[in-house]
């Protein structure tokens, strides 16, 4: 009892830390509450490196701790990422989606700035179960961020945020009025929030199992080390989970449509 306490305790420092970097998600849980509906989470997704230190590991121990258990695993090739989703025996507790990205396959620079940015973080830090929402543990410039990103837009993103929610997953089957994706996804974009359609605004089918789509991350002001600029926080997104044979909802991931939506923190201006 305690344990759930404490997790959901966690979980409410995740999702007050996620609103401040992107306030659009606020606003759109609170359009779905105030015409009644009950959101609840389908999955949080974290992204780290896979570095001996920050590896997948280090941000799941906490909740592993607090009853999570690991599930399956992704690979994303193109985007040199590896994931895994936990899952709770409480079916209302959100999954846990947590990606890294393989420094053995990017670039020495991504590998040596990794090396350089691991030193700033001490050991207190990646033990602590609040890891998963300590922010960025280091100094940044934006001259640095934007080097990253012209490699991997997932590295810049985890260079300039640190460890922290990159979004929260609305699950669209515990909606009432909006419990299908498409009237969902027209609501959203009828209140002016830009959906992702790379890959189209819905990814994955009834035929996967799962459909998916997500709002494009906002810019927000990130102060670095030279100065303060605008880049792409976090984003929104929505899930609709559908029957296996066995007649259970599918609670697994479709890489193919997940390889999309990591594209919702992409700067726009490239
Ligand atoms: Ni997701």
């Amino acid at each position: 009892m305690n344990e759930i306490r404490q997790l959901t305790d966690l979980l409410a420092v995740m999702w007050t830390d996620y609103c401040d970097l992107n306030p659009a998600a606020r606003r759109i849980y609170d359009l779905l509450t105030t015409q009644g509906e009950t959101v609840l989470n389908d999955h949080i997704a974290l992204r780290t490196f896979n570095h001996p230190k920050l590896g997948i590991k280090s941000l799941a121990k906490a909740f592993e701790k607090y009853g999570y258990v690991e599930k399956a695993d992704y690979v994303f090739k193109e985007k040199k990422l590896y994931a895994k989703h936990y899952e709770h025996p409480q079916a209302d507790l959100p999954k846990i989606f947590i990606s890294e990205l393989e420094l053995e396959k990017v670039s020495p620079l991504i590998q040596d700035t990794v090396s350089k940015l691991v030193e700033k973080i001490s050991p207190d830090q990646i033990l602590s179960d609040q890891f998963s929402v300590c922010g960025r543990p280091w100094e940044m410039s934006h001259e640095l961020y934007s080097t990253l990103a012209k490699e991997s837009e997932y590295a810049s993103w985890v260079a300039a945020f640190g460890f922290r929610p990159n979004h929260f997953t609305v699950n669209i089957n515990a909606l009432k009025k909006f419990n299908d994706i498409h009237v969902l996804n027209q609501m959203i974009e009828s209140n002016g929030y830009v959906l992702n359609s790379s890959g189209g605004k819905v990814k994955g089918s009834v035929l996967e199992h799962l459909e998916q789509s997500s709002t494009m991350a906002e810019e927000i002001a990130v102060k670095f080390s030279d100065g303060t600029f605008k880049i792409p926080g976090c984003y929104y997104e929505f899930a609709k989970r559908h029957p296996l044979a066995d007649g259970k909802l599918y609670q697994g991931f479709v890489a193919t449509s997940a390889d999309k939506i990591f594209e919702s923190t992409n700067r726009r201006s490239i």
